[in-house]
């Protein structure tokens, strides 16, 4: 399958990108993006200045470093020439967001927030996890017990695959969604953030071979190295020609907001969006480090329940990170796992495995002295075939809630929890 058939229908972006605010947003990530390599380089410039102001005979036993710190740019460089690559069409992907050039010139020639600065290297990051052989053992950990759960729900010899349709929200670089689709399934990956749209636009529709590019995706990470070579280590990706799925495989993205492009597809400005819900369509939604990205996690539940069809399935696997959390301006609740449960019952679901303790990493640096791993939670959950009306909070049936205990994990017990059908 020509994957750019597929992706990122613009008839989809058309709503989404009628207005001007949304036109403005588009802009300043194209500015950040371009903005990547001046920022960058003023961080070493920092260092190599304060380098030159030491003591001679300091400076001369660190030329060492003085020496790495020139690589370290040709790094960024290097970077640099990939993100061109990244932003050079992204006018295309939608209809609708071309700007004037009046427009571009006023906003790239804004300065870009620090915060964004953050979200260009993370996508960085995130080629590696989603699409670099270096990535596979991390995907191995998130990705695959989700595919194989939807293979063990769905089995390939017994049911038609193209007509399962799985929806995956906050697809990231969509790799999870490929390798659904690649399997035979119907598979529509989700995204909103439009750093990771342009990077996934870019391997799914510009990379036709394997390894022709690479990235140095630690050059920003100035502490914790072993060895130099590990800041400025460079990636090779894609590990797979995106481009090679099977002839039937039916993979596509959709850009925008999970609870208004997935629930109201035509309608995305509406302000109600639990009016033109687009109910019981998926067989099955998978998230993966998704859940947490909401301000209202019980949002995204009840939006996930109401899009499944009676007797679909809600794979999950992640951590409660909780993304607003503490951010200046942004709302947010932080219920624990305990409490996610609830909810989740709440409406309805049948829980019907459940893991706790997965150790899983995020686009982690397997190098780094400092390593962060997350203890992940898993859980299969059932729309009831025959729906129920979500509980009101008097009307829990299932408030019997007993956490799996610790330290079961995928490859020391297999400890998954088979629970009884209310
Ligand atoms: C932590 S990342 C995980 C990405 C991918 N699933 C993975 O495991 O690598 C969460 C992703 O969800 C996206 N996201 C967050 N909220 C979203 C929403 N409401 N609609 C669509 N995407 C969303 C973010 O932009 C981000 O790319």
């Amino acid at each position: 399958m020509e994957s750019s058939t597929n992706a990122y229908p613009k008839k989809n972006m058309q709503n989404t990108y009628e207005d001007e605010e949304e036109r403005k947003h588009f802009l300043r990530i194209v500015s950040a993006f371009k903005y990547y390599k001046p920022h960058s380089l003023q961080r070493v410039k920092k260092t190599e200045t304060y380098l030159l102001s030491l003591p001679s005979h300091h400076q001369k036993l660190l030329s060492n470093y003085r020496e790495h710190l020139q690589e370290v740019k040709r790094c960024i460089e290097n970077n640099d020439d990939i993100i061109k690559l990244i932003i050079k069409d992204v006018t295309h992907i939608f209809e609708n967001v071309s700007p004037t050039s009046a427009q571009t010139d006023t906003m790239l020639n804004t300065r870009p927030v620090m915060a964004d600065q953050e979200k260009v290297q993370a996508t960085i990051k995130q080629l590696v996890r989603d699409w670099s052989e270096k990535g596979a053992e991390e995907r191995r950990a998130c990705y695959q017990p989700i595919i194989e759960e939807i293979v063990r729900q769905f089995p390939l010899d017994f049911c038609t695959p193209s007509e399962v349709q799985v929806l995956v929200p906050g697809a990231g670089l969509g790799r999870l969604a490929y390798e659904i689709a690649r399997c035979g399934y119907t598979c529509q990956g989700n995204e909103f953030s439009l750093f990771m749209l342009f990077a996934s636009h870019f391997v799914l529709n510009k990379c036709r071979e394997r390894d022709i590019y690479k990235v140095h995706p630690w050059v920003h990470q100035y502490m914790n190295n072993l060895l130099s070579e590990h800041q400025t280590q460079a990636v090779f990706f894609p590990d797979v020609s995106p481009s090679d799925l099977p002839e039937n495989a039916q993979f596509s993205m959709t850009a925008g907001d999970f609870l208004e492009v997935i629930v109201a597809p035509k309608l995305l400005h509406r302000s109600s969006y639990t009016v033109y819900t687009e109910d019981n369509h998926w067989d099955c939604v998978a998230t993966c480090f998704f859940i947490d990205c909401a301000n209202n996690v019980v949002q995204f539940i009840e939006t996930i329940y109401k899009i499944l069809k009676p007797g679909g399935i809600w794979i999950n696997l992640g951590p409660l990170l909780y993304h607003f959390s503490d951010m200046p301006m942004e709302d947010s609740i932080e219920p624990s796992y305990e409490v996610v449960r609830e909810v989740i019952k709440g409406f309805g679901f049948k829980l019907e495995k459940e893991e706790t303790h997965v150790r899983t990493r995020y686009a982690q640096n397997i190098n780094s002295m400092l390593q962060c791993e997350y203890n992940s939670v898993y859980f299969v959950c059932r729309k009831p075939k025959r729906a129920t009306r979500p509980a009101e909070p008097h009307d829990q049936t299932n408030s019997n809630i007993s956490i799996p205990a610790q330290s079961q994990s995928h490859s020391e017990s297999n400890g998954t929890i088979q629970e009884q059908e209310n």
